[in-house]
């Protein structure tokens, strides 16, 4: 894949997150996230490849934009075939109560690299490079976490593990207090957590528990990109649930997928700009004449971490 896309991508995460960090505070999830998704679908029409959303805003027929299967891009079949993984607002509910890691996330592959997954949830665990050949998340948590704190040359009680705060996390997490190490909880955003995990000097060695598939195949492409890792096994709640997995490619439910399986190959690249404050990026911040917005950029190719800090002149540019 051309590396210039990487920078077109970031254009798509910034229109997002300019747009739905207006929403913020005021209760309106859906407000947030329909403007989050009406940017960054109008941005793609300007970006040269030939596109199909992988991980998307739902089916089609419960999604009027960047649903499974839509094809996006400008090339007319000339530019580059591409698979999308994206969530145009990770975190809604965080936006519509001005809480935080809420941000705008694109990953893109070859086509074919991604885990198609089903929107259920996944269990996950979530490391940097140090730990990345030690977690195993067929294993305890309290193994797990004593083999991260081994490798990184801590004393269990140092370690920082970030859990989504909630009821069906209640054993894990009375689990991981008797193992001593430290927890931070946090509202929403396990895809930051994740990538928080594997960065340096975020102060957060590992994510465990419970979120969303399509969060967890994003999150791997991010970690694809830094060299950490994250495993993940699919939670279905139903039968339907499992149905809905396996019409999508699914052929072993209780399979523990590792990073590169779930995002494979070695051409990922992957885009978040912060819509509110959080582990990862600073929110977007209107002035008068615009705003600044602070993003990542990563590429599994050369392993290029880009922290970008763009102005925005909304004379010069769009209105978002
Ligand atoms: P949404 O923006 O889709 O609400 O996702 C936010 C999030 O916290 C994710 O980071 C996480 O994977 C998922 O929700 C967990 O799901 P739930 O809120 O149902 O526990």
């Amino acid at each position: 894949m051309d590396r210039n896309l990487a920078l077109e991508s970031v254009r798509l995460t910034e229109a997002a997150a300019l747009s739905s960090a207006r929403w913020m505070g005021k209760g309106d999830g859906k407000a947030a996230d329909h403007a989050a998704v009406e940017a960054m679908r109008k941005v793609f029409d300007s970006i040269s490849i030939s596109g199909r959303v992988v991980i998307g805003e739902g089916e089609r027929d419960e999604a009027p934009m960047l649903y499974i299967g839509e094809k996006v891009g400008n090339s007319d079949g000339d530019g580059p075939e591409v698979d999308i993984a994206v969530d145009p607002l990770e975190c809604t509910n965080s936006v519509a109560y001005g809480r935080s890691n809420a941000m705008a996330v694109l990953a893109m592959a070859p086509k074919g690299d991604f885990l198609a997954a089903p929107d259920i949830y996944m269990d996950k665990i979530a490391v940097g490079p140090e730990a990345a050949d030690v977690i195993d998340l067929a294993l305890p948590i309290e193994e797990n976490l004593n083999r991260v704190a081994e490798v990184k040359n801590y004393d269990i009680s140092d370690l920082t593990v970030v859990i989504l705060e909630r009821e069906r996390h209640k054993q894990l997490i009375e689990r991981v207090r008797k193992s001593g190490a430290r927890i931070q909880l946090i509202t929403d955003g396990d895809v930051a957590a994740a990538i928080a995990a594997a960065l340096p000097g975020t102060g957060i060695d590992v994510l465990v528990g419970i979120g969303g598939s399509p969060e967890g195949v994003l999150a791997a492409a991010a970690l694809r990109c830094i060299g950490g890792e994250i495993q993940a096994r699919l939670i279905p709640r139903n039968q339907e649930e499992i149905d809905r997995a396996k019409k999508m490619g699914v052929k072993d439910i209780n399979k523990i997928y590792k990073c590169n399986e779930l995002a494979r190959g070695n051409d990922l690249m992957f885009a978040a700009t912060g819509v509110t404050d959080g582990d990862l990026l600073n929110g977007v911040r209107y002035r008068p004449d615009g705003a600044t917005t602070h993003s990542l950029v990563l590429r599994s190719a050369s392993f290029t971490r880009r922290f970008i800090i763009t102005e925005h002149y909304f004379d010069q540019e769009p209105q978002f």
